[in-house]
């Protein structure tokens, strides 16, 4: 959650740098923004609630300044108004930080410093930091001042800050992400690389528990834990800048529904070595466990299906946030395989650092290769679908899918015969991405955009499918969706039919087709209107999408229908699909 940005060097337009850069980190939280600068010996503050991309350059003129931090907040702690947006002032005004993520026990720190006279003025967590540095700032430097907070502080955080006599910016963070770019004379430091990809490929990881600081056109880091100095790399990195923008599309989500046609291709093509290697290791494993949180929680359930059929093999299966209730059954002899888009999920990574304790192997399944799943992880299973910046993941999704589909087929020895599989799904996609089939999809689009509620069913493979699918729905359309495996439905969701009430069946050839079937007609009695998402038409749809027929790549043709749908009823709503009200697209928060 949250976007920071800060900027320190010769350039003397900082703070609108800082807006900039802020503008490129949006889809991480976009309730309300604010920059803090240094101008003439002072720090000068500058906040405001909404999307930092509604800001012009000449909706305020900001003083020159070369050294600035920003934030585009998600709240958690405080309503969303102009006193909790960050960046926050310590009591004497000298200290001003912003920060991503929760201060977990900044209540009792509030009344202790409460007690020593200090006076808060927002409900956020994070001013509670502010004048916890202002406390040991008393008697201590700025830099030993944010040491010691830190210590203080439990929860995952990434933090930035200035002082108003030092020119020079302090970052830290504990399980929520900052990496620095490095300029000519000039430091960059950002929640995500494409804020400052423009000015620099140049990058420097901060990693947990470290502390950095930019002074002087120099820049150093500390390990809080060892209290030593640490030497840190810079690394090139070699992503183009125009995968991370719109482009001629009016939104990243359709942007990324587009990609899939090549996307899809990218993930196939794996290291066959790296694939083999991890089925190796399920196949050893005395118990593997999918994990992830939301979409890629789906996804992960979705492998426990694939695997049941295509390698008959058990997997257990875990949201991220319910995986520490199975503590009990690790062992070092279990396998944990994480699957996450951004690798910056709080709850997937505490499962991790849960696992890990045990001393479970971790293969992480993931987009942002620099992510810290990936780098805590023993084998890392790339989706190299390039940055995915709507908050709703599609194509994220078919890459982790296909990548599990791959794994099970490598799992019964039958690789090849998984990537020949994919490969004929990819080509399938292009039947489905284009301005006939979305036509298509639009006029459903128009017939259902005000309905309350819609439904979706599937079975086996395509049940996880249809959680998927109500998410995608509820979260760009906010039309009340949800899913349900299809014999589910008699036991109790049945009730909620009435006329026209429209439910998305789930077909593919499978095992699973007749019953599936029987379950729409069951519905259609009761006066739902039937749409079927389908290789072929049944006199029980009211309405047929026609989604080729791909075998056991079923769920990743199955869900771009879907994925399409919602988008066009998010735009006919007039929502903005690309940040949807209370989401952000990294849940770094537990
Ligand atoms: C997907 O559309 C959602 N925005 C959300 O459920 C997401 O999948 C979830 O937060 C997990 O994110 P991750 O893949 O980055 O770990
Ligand atoms: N907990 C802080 C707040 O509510 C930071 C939230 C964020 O990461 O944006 O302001």
């Amino acid at each position: 959650m949250c976007g920071i940005f800060a900027y320190s060097g010769p350039r003397n337009n900082a703070p609108l740098l800082v807006v900039e850069g802020l503008k490129c980190l949006e889809y991480r939280g976009y309730d309300s923004w604010g920059v803090a600068y240094q101008a003439k010996g002072d720090i000068k503050i500058y906040k405001k609630v909404g999307k930092i991309g509604d800001f012009k350059a000449k909706d305020h003129k900001f003083e020159t300044s070369s050294l600035a931090i920003g934030h585009s907040r998600w709240a958690t702690h405080g309503g969303v108004n102009r006193v909790n947006a960050h960046p926050h002032f310590s009591e004497n005004k000298e200290i001003v930080l912003v920060h991503n993520g929760i201060f977990e026990n900044y209540l009792d720190t509030k009344k202790f410093l409460e007690k020593k006279g200090h006076k808060f003025i927002s409900k956020t967590d994070t001013e509670v930091i502010a004048h916890l540095i202002e406390e040991h700032a008393k008697t201590h430097s700025f830099e030993d001042s944010v040491k010691m907070a830190i210590k203080e502080i439990e929860g995952r955080y990434a933090i930035v800050v200035i002082k108003e006599d030092e020119n020079k910016i302090i970052a830290a963070r504990k399980g929520s992400p900052l990496i620095i770019g490095v300029g000519k004379n000039e430091f960059f430091i950002a929640s995500d690389i494409p804020a400052f990809l423009k000015y620099t490929n140049k990058v420097i990881y901060l990693d947990d528990n470290q502390i950095c600081t930019v002074e002087n056109k120099k820049i150093s880091f500390f390990d809080n834990i060892k209290e030593e100095e640490v030497k840190k790399r810079i690394i090139e990195i070699e992503w183009d800048i125009e995968s991370a923008e719109k482009g001629e599309h009016p939104h990243f989500m359709i942007k990324e529904i587009i990609e899939q046609k090549d996307t899809l291709n990218r993930a196939i093509n794996q290291d066959p070595k790296v694939i083999e290697q991890v089925a190796k290791e399920i196949k050893k494993a005395f118990g593997t466990y999918f994990i992830g949180c939301g979409t890629a929680g789906k996804v992960a359930l979705v492998g426990e299906y694939l695997f049941a059929k295509i390698s008959k093999k058990h997997i257990n299966f875990a949201f991220g946030s319910e995986f520490p209730y199975h503590r009990q059954f690790l062992t070092n002899k279990t396998l944990l395989i994480a699957v996450s888009q951004s690798g910056e999920t709080a709850d997937t990574l505490e499962a991790i650092e849960i696992a890990k304790e045990k001393g479970v192997k971790i293969v992480s399944i993931v987009n942002v290769e620099s992510s810290t799943m990936a780098r805590i992880s023993d084998i890392v299973i790339p989706l190299k679908a390039g940055p995915e910046k709507a908050v709703a993941s599609t194509k994220a999704t078919t890459s982790q899918l296909a990548i599990l589909t791959l794994l099970a087929y490598a799992c019964n020895g039958g690789i090849l015969e998984g990537k020949h599989l994919l490969i004929n799904a990819a080509s399938q996609i292009n039947d489905m991405i284009n301005p006939r089939y979305e036509d298509h999809i639009m006029k459903l689009a128009r017939k259902i955009k005000n309905v309350e509620s819609m439904y979706i069913i599937g079975r086996g493979m395509n049940y996880p499918i249809a959680l998927e699918a109500a998410i995608k729905l509820q979260e760009v359309s906010y039309i009340h969706a949800e899913g349900f495996a299809g014999g589910e439905l008699k036991h109790g969701p049945i009730a909620l039919i009435s006329k026209d009430t429209p439910v998305i069946a789930l077909v593919a050839n499978d095992d699973c087709k007749n019953e599936i079937i029987s379950n729409a007609t069951e519905v259609k009695a009761r006066g739902g209107y039937i749409i079927g998402v389908s290789p072929e038409n049944h006199e029980v749809f009211d309405y047929w999408i026609r989604v080729p027929d791909a075998g056991n790549a079923s769920p990743i043709l199955n869900i771009i229908p879907i994925q399409i749908l919602a988008y066009q009823l998010a735009v006919l709503r007039k929502n903005n699909p690309d940040m949807p009200r209370n989401l952000a697209k990294s849940v770094t928060v537990k």
